[in-house]
């Protein structure tokens, strides 16, 4: 009887070996693509290639002329530029305390596409 019970403890724990080396691998596929993320070049970062096409995406929706929710037009350079000067575009899309976090009823912008407009903004927010 004592080594009917101690066989089965071992196919018990074989099984639960197995299981855990099944499960070993399924965790290594699942984190791979993070492992080498996409690169996120912000080496040439300007407002109509790159900050543009991000809030006509992300935010003309609710922030182009006719739209204007809040009184803010991201459609127009001097719109954005505007919302820069007042310290109001980096801690809305970053979601930092004391900002509406943008884009309202979605998702955060991507880690590169706020990276993006980051750089723009430290690098003068021009008109390129
Ligand atoms: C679904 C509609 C909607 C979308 C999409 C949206 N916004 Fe807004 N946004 C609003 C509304 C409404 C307000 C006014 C919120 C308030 O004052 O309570 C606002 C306010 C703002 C403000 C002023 C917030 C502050 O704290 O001063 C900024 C800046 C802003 N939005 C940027 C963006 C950006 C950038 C995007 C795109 C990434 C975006 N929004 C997308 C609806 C939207």
């Amino acid at each position: 009887m004592a080594r009917i019970l101690s066989t089965i403890k071992k196919m018990l724990l074989g099984i639960l070996l197995l299981a855990a080396a099944a499960c070993a691998d399924d965790n290594e596929e699942d984190l791979m693509p993070q492992q080498s993320p996409q690169q996120c070049d912000t080496n040439t970062v300007t407002f109509s290639g790159s900050v543009a096409p991000i809030l006509a995406t992300n935010c003309y929706a609710c922030h182009a002329v006719n739209i204007a929710e809040g009184g803010v037009v991201l459609s127009s350079y001097s719109g954005v530029k505007a919302k820069v000067d007042q310290g109001r575009l980096i801690g809305a899309i970053t979601h930092a305390p004391g900002f509406v976090p943008m884009p309202q009823g979605a998702a955060k912008l991507s880690a590169c596409d706020i990276e993006k407009i980051k750089k723009w903004v430290n690098d003068g927010a021009l008109n390129n």
